[in-house]
C-alpha cells in the first residue's frame, strides 16, 4: 500500500493509513500544531480555512500556487502538494510577513478569526502577480493594481471589521495606489510625504514573493513520479480504462459506497451525512482534465477547474475566434461570479454539471452555456455518447456511475456561417444572474444566458431577430431550460415594443416554479426583467444601434453604467490629546499580528487533553412533543460513541440558563418545548464521530394530548401565551396620546410592520472545553461574553459549590450578542458530561446546529397609529408591538425598554405603547447587536417615510421638523438627558448636511432620476439616539517584581479592543506615579483572560460599554497603587535624585508596599445613562428591473466623546 506524501509549511508528511472523508482541516487542526485553519461555516462560503496549495509540475519545472477551502478538500487529493498555512506565512518565531504586519498596522483584524484565511488569500495574490508578465513594480510594491488588491479578498468573510481597514492592508501592496487613500494606520501620521509612509510600512519585496515549494518534495515527485495513485479507497485512475474497471469492480463491493470527486466541493452544498469509503479521483486522467481548441470550438475535460476553464476562455490563441471570442470572455466574466477563487480553483466545470444534472443544483454553469449549444461526453460503462447539454439535462438523472468525460463550446461564427459573413448581422450574447451579493459566494435567485443574431432591417427603421437561444436557470426549477416558445416567437419578428410584451406574457408562463421556492414572484419578475433588458435597448434606439454597430458595437453600450462595486475610497479625520497618554492614542489592536499569523488561541485550539471527548447536540424536530426514547438509525452504527447524557444525568438542578428573568433547562424533560430544544448530547472519540452520531440519532415523539404548538405571535396572542415584564423593566408612556390625536391635521390608523430574524453569523461556533480536576472541581473553557454567568449555571446544573467551578474566557472569535446567552448552555453541557464521564470534554458546534438552536434576533409585529400636522410635525403615536421571545425569557424582558428608548430619538408629541413579549414554541431569541434598538430604528424611520409620503412631502423635512429640541428631549427621556449643552444632535445634523452635501447631492439625484427610466437613485439622512446605560465593573491590576503589569478586568475582549484600551487606561494611571521610564509602560502591560475565580463580579460584556467601564475600574486600581507608591517614590527621589519604574518597584516589593489592587467600578448617579447622538447619509441606488441595490456613498458622524482609542473604534465602522 503506498502512502500519501506532503508538506505542510514546509514540513513533510508521510501517512500510510488514512481514512479518505477526512478533510485537509480536520488533519491540519488535529494532527498538526497549524491551528490557523478554521472552521467556520464547513461549505467553502466563508473564506476562515483558506489555504494555499502548492503543485510542482517535474515536466515544466513549475509551481502552481492557488487557494483552496480545506473544510471542503480531501486530505487524500493533496498528494505531493505544498501546503501554506497563515503560520506558513509568517509567525512570531521566524518573523511576521509584512501581510500580516500590515493588517495590524491597518487595524484590521478584531475577533481574529477570519483574519488568518485573509492573509492565506492575500499572499497567495501576491505570489500569483510575481507570475505575470507586468510591469515591473514601483520598489516596496507588488504587481497587484488597487482593484486586483481589493479582489483579492473577495469571498473572504469577516463579521466583525469594516472591510475598510481590510482593503487598506491589501491596498498598500498595490503599485498603483496612492498612499492619500490609504485610511488611518500606525505607521505614518497626516501630512507625511509618500516616500516617508513607504519607508514606515513593513518592508515587501515582491521578488521575494515565492509559496517556496520544498525541494525535497519536488526531489520525491522526480523520483517516484505518481505517488499515490491507490490505497485507503483512494484511487487515481490515469485512463479511461483503469476508470472503467475502477467503476465495473465496484458491482462486486457490495454495500461500500464509490464516490467520483474531483474537487469535492459539491460537499459544500449537499452536506454528507454519512462517510464515504472508496472515492475515485477524475483529475489524472488525461481525456477528463485535457483543454482543446480548434476552429469549432473549446474542448473541456470535465475535471477542470473552474479557474483554469476561465483562464482558457479568455486566452488568445491561433484560431482568432472573433465573435466567438467575445461569447467565451461573456462565459469566463459571468463564471468569475461564482461561488469564490477558493472554490473555483478546486471545484471542476463536471462537478458542476453533474450537481445540476443529477441533484437539481441551481447551477450558473448549466444556464450559460446551454444558451450557447454546449456538447456533452457522457461513458457509461463501455459505452461513449455524444449529446448536448440540454439533452443531458432534461434526461432522468444519471446512474452513479455514469462519468462526464467533457464538454464541447461551440465557437459561434464556425457553426453560423451566414453570421460572420455578412455584414448587416450581428451577434449578441449577454449573461445574467441576480444574487444576495453579486460578487459571488451567494447562489442565484435566477441566472440566464441569451444569444442572438439580429440585422438591420431595410428601410433601417428596425432591429429583427434573425435567431435567438433564451436559457434560464437556478428559479425553481428541475434544471436549466431553454425558453424555447420565446425563441420560437422572436425569430424573425422585427422588435417593437408590441413584439417585447407578447415575448414577455409568453415568459410568464415558462418560469413556473416548484413548490416552496422562496421568492416566486421576484424570480419571475427578474426573468422578464433579464429579457427587456436585453431586448429593449434594440427597439428603443435602431438608429444608435445601426451606427455603433457598423463600427463593431457589441452591445457593450448597454451595459450598466459601471458602478464602484468595491470600497473605493475613506477618509478619516481623527484629532488626539497628549493629555491623557497613551489613551487616545489609536495604538494597534493587542494582539493583531498573532492573529493575522494564526497563532492566537481560540477555545478550540487549546490542545485536546488525554483521553478527551468530544459532544454533539441531539435537539428536537418538532416544536411541541413528548420524547419517549432516542435510539440510532439501524443500520448505521455510529463509531465512536461514549455516552448518551440526557436530564436524567444531571445532579443539580436541570438548568443550561439561569438568568434574572428565569432558568432555561438544559436538556428538554420529556415534552421538548421547540424544534431546536436540547434532548440529549452525545459524547464521542472525535467531534466528527459525535456529529454524526447526533445526525443518525432517531426521536420516538408522542404528541398525544398535547395542545398545537404557538407558532407566531399572533396565536401567542389569542392563547394568552406572554412573559410577564417585571414593572422595573417597564418604559413609561410619554405625554397625552388622546389630546396629541385630536391636535392632528392627519391620522394614519392602525398600520402594519413585520420585521423578521436574523442569525449572528459569528465566524467561529459555539464552542467549550471542559476538564475535570481535583476535589470534584471542574474548569470550563468557553468562548462568551458572560463568563460570570456560566459560572453560576454550571455550578447550579451540577449541584456543586460556586468554588468548585472555574471558568477561563479568553478570546471569542466573533460574538455579537450570540454568546452572552447562547453560550452559556453550551459550556454546561460540556461540564455535565466531563463530571459525569470524569473524562475531559469538548464541542466544536457544526454550523447547521448552531443555527437551528441559536434564535437570533427577536421578530416583531407592529402595529402603529399616528397622528400629524400637514407640515409633516407629528402630535402623537401609538404603537402595539408584539415580540415573539420564543420559548424560554432569555433576555427578551429587557426588549420593551430597548426598543422605547430607541423609539424616542423623535419628538412624537406624545408616545403611547403597548410592548407584549410572546411566548411561542420557537427557539428563545437572544441578544443580538443593539438589540430591540435596531428593530426600533426600523420602526420610527418606516413611520416617518409614511408620514411623508402621505402628505407628499419631502421625507428629510418631515425628518427635521420632529427632530427634539432640548426642552422635548428632556420631556422624553426624563433624567438621562444630560445638560443643553451636551445636546449635540441638532449640530451634528447641520454639520453633516454640509460635510455630505446632502442638499446640492438631493438635487442631482432628482435630475438622476428624471433621465434614467431604470436605474433610480435616493438619499437620506438619519439621526440616532442611543441611551448608554453602564453597569458596575471589577479591575484588578497587579504588578511584578520586574516592574511588568497584569490586568485582568471584568469585561471580556470580544475583538472590540477593551484589551488594547484597558492597557491604554494602566500605563497612563500608573504613569502617574511620575517617575523615569513610565512613557514605556504600555509594552509592560499585559491584560489577562477571564478567570472567573480570580476575578468575581464580571457580568456581561454587552451594550458597547464594557471598555469605558472596565477602563475606570483600572484606573481606580491604579490610582489606589500610585497612592501606596507615592511615599516611596518620594523618599527615593530625595536620596537618588531620580528614581526609574523598575526600581521604584523592586523597592516597594523590599518594602512589602501591596503591589496588587482591585476594585469594583460602581457608576454614579449622573454617568450610569448618558445619551450618544449620531447621524449619517446614504445614497443609493436600485435597479428596477433587477432589484439590484448599491449603497453609493455613506457618511456618518458619531458623537463618541474622547474616543479611548480611535483606531479600534474606527475599525468597528462598517465602510
Ligand atoms: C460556497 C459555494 C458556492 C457556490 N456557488 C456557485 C454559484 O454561484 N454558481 C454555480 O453554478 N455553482 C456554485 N457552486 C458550485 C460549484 O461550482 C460546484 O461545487 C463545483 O463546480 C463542483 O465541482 P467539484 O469538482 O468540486 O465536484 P465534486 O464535489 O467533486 O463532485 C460533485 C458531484 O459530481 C460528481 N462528479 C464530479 N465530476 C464528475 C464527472 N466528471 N462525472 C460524473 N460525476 C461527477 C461527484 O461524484 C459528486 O456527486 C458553489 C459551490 C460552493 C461550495
Ligand atoms: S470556507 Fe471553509 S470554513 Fe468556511
Ligand atoms: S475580525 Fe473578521 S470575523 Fe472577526
Amino acid at each position: 500500500m503506498s502512502s500519501l506524501v506532503f508538506a505542510v509549511n514546509g514540513q513533510r508528511f508521510e501517512l500510510s493509513n488514512v481514512d479518505p472523508s477526512t478533510t485537509l482541516l480536520e488533519f491540519l487542526r488535529s494532527q498538526t500544531p497549524f491551528k490557523s485553519v478554521k472552521l467556520s461555516c464547513g461549505e467553502g462560503g466563508c473564506g476562515a480555512c483558506v489555504v494555499l496549495l502548492s503543485k510542482y509540475d517535474p515536466l515544466l519545472d513549475q509551481v502552481e500556487d492557488f487557494t483552496v477551502s480545506s473544510c471542503l478538500t480531501l486530505l487524500c487529493s493533496v498528494n505531493g502538494c505544498s501546503i501554506t498555512t497563515a503560520e506558513g506565512v509568517g509567525n512570531s518565531k521566524d518573523g511576521f510577513h509584512p501581510i500580516q504586519e500590515r493588517f495590524a498596522g491597518f487595524h484590521a483584524s478584531q475577533c481574529g478569526f477570519c483574519t488568518p484565511g485573509m492573509c492565506v488569500s492575500f499572499f497567495s495574490a501576491l505570489v500569483n502577480a510575481d507570475k505575470t508578465n507586468g510591469p515591473e513594480p514601483r520598489p516596496g510594491f507588488s504587481k497587484l493594481t488597487v482593484s486586483e488588491a481589493e479582489k483579492a479578498i473577495a469571498g473572504n468573510l469577516c463579521r466583525c471589521t469594516g472591510y475598510r481597514p481590510i482593503v487598506d492592508a491589501c491596498k498598500s501592496f498595490a503599485t498603483d495606489v496612492d498612499m492619500e487613500d490609504l485610511g488611518l494606520n500606525s505607521f505614518w501620521k497626516k501630512g507625511e510625504s509618500d516616500e516617508v509612509k513607504l519607508s514606515r510600512l513593513p518592508s515587501y519585496n515582491h521578488c521575494n514573493a515565492s509559496s517556496k515549494f520544498p525541494e525535497f518534495l519536488k526531489n520525491e515527485i522526480k523520483a517516484g513520479g505518481d505517488l499515490f495513485s491507490e490505497g485507503h479507497g483512494w484511487y487515481s485512475p490515469t485512463s479511461i480504462e483503469q476508470l472503467q474497471s475502477l467503476l465495473e469492480m465496484d458491482d462486486d463491493n457490495n454495500g461500500t459506497t464509490m464516490n467520483i470527486v474531483v474537487g469535492n466541493t459539491g460537499t459544500g452544498y449537499y452536506k454528507e451525512l454519512q462517510c464515504n469509503e472508496r472515492y475515485i479521483d477524475l483529475k489524472y486522467i488525461p481525456e477528463v482534465s485535457i483543454i482543446r481548441k480548434d476552429q469549432t470550438g473549446i474542448e473541456i475535460g470535465a475535471s477542470v477547474t473552474i479557474s483554469r476553464a476561465i483562464k482558457a476562455l479568455r486566452e488568445e490563441n491561433e484560431y482568432e475566434f472573433r465573435q466567438g471570442k467575445m461569447v467565451f470572455k461573456r462565459i469566463a466574466d459571468h463564471m468569475e461570479k461564482i461561488a469564490t477563487a477558493f472554490i473555483r480553483n478546486s471545484g471542476s466545470i463536471g462537478g458542476n454539471l453533474i450537481m445540476a444534472q443529477r441533484k437539481q443544483f441551481p447551477s450558473d454553469i448549466a444556464t450559460i452555456l446551454l444558451s450557447v449549444g454546449t456538447l456533452v461526453n457522457i461513458m457509461t460503462g463501455q459505452k461513449i455518447e455524444k449529446l448536448t447539454l440540454e439533452e443531458l439535462l432534461e434526461m432522468p438523472p444519471l446512474h452513479s456511475k455514469s462519468v462526464l468525460l467533457s464538454i464541447k463550446i461551440p465557437c459561434w461564427e464556425s457553426r453560423n456561417k451566414d453570421i460572420s459573413s455578412e455584414n448587416d448581422t450581428k451577434l449578441l450574447f449577454e449573461t445574467y444572474r441576480a444574487s444576495p451579493r453579486p460578487l459571488g459566494n451567494a447562489l442565484p435567485y435566477l441566472n440566464a444566458a441569451f444569444l442572438a443574431e439580429i440585422s438591420l432591417c431595410n428601410n433601417s427603421t428596425g432591429v429583427m431577430l434573425k435567431y435567438c437561444q433564451l436559457a434560464f436557470g437556478a428559479y425553481g426549477t428541475k434544471h436549466s431550460i431553454k425558453a424555447r416558445k420565446v425563441e420560437e416567437f422572436l425569430t424573425g419578428k422585427v422588435l417593437s415594443v408590441g413584439v417585447l410584451y407578447d415575448a414577455i406574457k409568453l415568459l410568464g408562463t415558462i418560469i413556473t416554479h416548484d413548490d416552496g421556492i422562496s421568492s416566486p414572484a421576484y424570480r419571475s419578475s427578474l426573468a422578464v426583467g433579464f429579457l427587456f433588458e436585453f431586448l429593449s435597448p434594440l427597439i428603443d434606439t435602431p438608429a444608435e444601434i445601426s451606427g455603433g454597430w457598423l463600427n463593431g458595437y457589441d452591445n457593450g453600450q448597454f451595459d450598466e453604467i459601471k458602478l464602484p462595486t468595491l470600497m473605493s475610497s475613506a477618509k478619516q479625520v481623527i484629532q488626539s490629546s497628549k493629555e491623557y497618554h497613551p489613551v487616545g492614542e489609536p495604538i494597534p489592536k493587542t494582539g493583531a499580528a498573532i492573529q493575522a499569523s494564526g497563532e492566537a488561541v481560540y477555545v478550540d485550539d487549546i490542545p485536546s487533553p488525554t483521553n478527551c471527548l468530544h459532544g454533539a447536540f441531539i435537539y428536537s424536530t418538532e416544536p411541541l412533543a413528548r420524547v419517549k426514547g432516542i435510539k440510532f438509525n439501524p443500520g448505521w452504527s455510529p463509531d465512536g460513541v461514549a455516552a448518551l447524557i440526557t436530564v436524567k444525568d444531571i445532579p443539580g438542578e436541570n438548568v443550561g440558563l439561569a438568568t434574572i428573568f428565569g432558568n432555561e433547562p438544559l436538556y428538554a424533560d420529556e415534552v421538548a418545548q421547540c424544534a431546536g430544544d436540547r434532548i440529549a448530547f452525545v459524547v464521542a472519540d472525535t467531534q466528527k464521530h459525535a456529529d454524526l452520531a447526533a445526525n443518525l440519532a432517531v426521536i420516538d415523539y408522542d404528541k398525544e394530548n398535547l395542545e398545537p404548538p404557538i407558532l407566531s405571535v399572533e396565536e401567542a396572542v389569542e392563547r394568552c401565551s406572554f412573559f410577564e415584564v417585571p414593572s422595573f423593566l417597564c418604559p413609561e408612556q410619554v405625554g397625552d396620546f388622546s389630546k396629541g390625536m385630536a391636535e392632528a391635521d392627519h391620522q394614519i390608523l392602525s398600520a402594519k410592520l413585520k420585521l423578521g430574524s436574523q442569525y449572528y453569523f459569528y465566524m467561529e461556533t459555539q464552542t467549550a472545553l471542559a476538564v475535570p480536576d481535583e476535589d470534584n472541581c471542574i474548569v470550563v473553557y468557553t468562548s462568551n461574553q458572560s463568563p460570570e454567568f456560566t459560572h453560576d449555571t454550571i455550578a447550579k446544573c451540577l449541584g456543586i459549590p460556586g468554588h468548585n467551578v472555574r471558568v477561563i474566557m479568553r478570546r471569542v472569535g466573533g460574538g455579537f450578542g450570540g454568546k452572552a446567552i447562547k453560550s452559556i448552555p453550551v459550556a454546561t453541557a460540556c461540564a455535565l458530561a466531563t463530571y459525569k464521564l470524569q473524562r475531559p470534554v469538548r464541542i466544536y458546534m457544526n454550523r447547521k446546529t448552531d443555527m437551528i438552536m441559536a434564535g437570533g434576533r427577536h421578530p416583531m409585529k407592529i402595529t402603529y397609529s399616528v397622528g400629524f400636522k400637514s407640515n409633516g410635525k407629528i402630535t402623537a403615536l401609538k404603537l402595539d408591538i408584539l415580540i415573539d421571545a420564543g420559548i424560554y425569557p432569555d433576555v427578551s424582558l429587557v426588549m420593551p425598554e430597548h426598543i422605547v428608548g430607541t423609539l424616542k430619538k423623535y419628538d412624537w408629541g406624545a408616545l403611547s405603547f403597548d410592548i407584549k413579549v410572546c411566548k411561542t414554541n420557537l427557539p428563545s431569541r437572544s441578544a443580538m447587536r443593539a438589540p430591540g434598538e435596531v428593530q426600533a430604528s426600523f420602526i420610527t424611520e418606516a413611520i416617518i417615510e409614511h408620514v411623508a409620503s402621505t402628505l407628499s412631502i419631502d421625507v428629510d423635512s418631515v425628518r427635521n421638523i420632529n427632530l427634539h429640541t432640548y426642552n422635548s428631549l428632556d420631556f422624553f427621556y426624563k433624567n438621562n438627558a444630560g445638560e443643553p449643552l451636551e445636546y449635540t444632535l441638532p449640530s451634528i445634523w447641520d454639520k453633516l448636511a454640509t460635510s455630505s452635501s446632502f442638499y446640492r447631492r438631493t438635487e442631482m439625484i432628482k435630475e438622476f432620476n428624471r433621465s434614467n427610466k431604470w436605474r433610480k437613485r435616493g438619499i437620506s439622512r438619519v439621526p440616532t439616539v442611543h441611551e448608554v446605560i453602564l453597569r458596575p465593573t471589577p479591575g484588578k491590576v497587579c504588578i511584578l517584581r520586574d516592574g511588568s503589569i497584569v490586568v485582568e478586568v471584568g469585561g471580556v475582549e470580544l475583538g472590540q479592543g477593551l484589551w488594547t484600551k484597558v492597557k491604554q487606561m494602566t500605563a497612563y494611571g500608573l504613569s502617574l506615579t511620575q517617575c523615569g521610564g513610565t512613557d514605556e509602560l504600555l509594552e509592560k502591560v499585559r491584560v489577562i483572560q477571564a478567570d472567573t475565580l480570580s476575578l468575581i463580579q464580571g457580568g456581561m460584556t454587552a451594550g458597547s460599554t464594557t471598555s469605558e467601564s472596565s477602563c475606570e475600574a483600572v484606573r481606580l486600581c491604579c490610582n489606589v497603587l500610585v497612592e501606596r507608591l507615592t511615599a516611596l517614590k518620594e523618599r527615593l527621589l530625595k536620596q537618588m535624585g531620580s528614581i526609574e519604574w523598575e526600581t521604584l518597584i523592586m523597592q516597594a516589593y523590599m518594602n512589602s508596599v501591596n503591589l496588587s489592587a482591585s476594585s469594583l467600578f460602581i457608576p454614579g448617579i449622573s454617568s450610569r445613562a448618558y445619551l450618544n447622538y449620531g447621524a449619517a447619509v446614504s445614497e443609493v441606488e436600485i435597479n428596477l428591473l433587477t432589484g439590484g441595490t448599491t449603497i453609493l456613498q455613506t457618511d456618518l458622524i458619531y458623537d463618541c466623546g474622547q474616543s479611548l482609542n480611535p483606531a479600534v473604534d474606527l475599525g468597528q465602522v462598517i465602510a
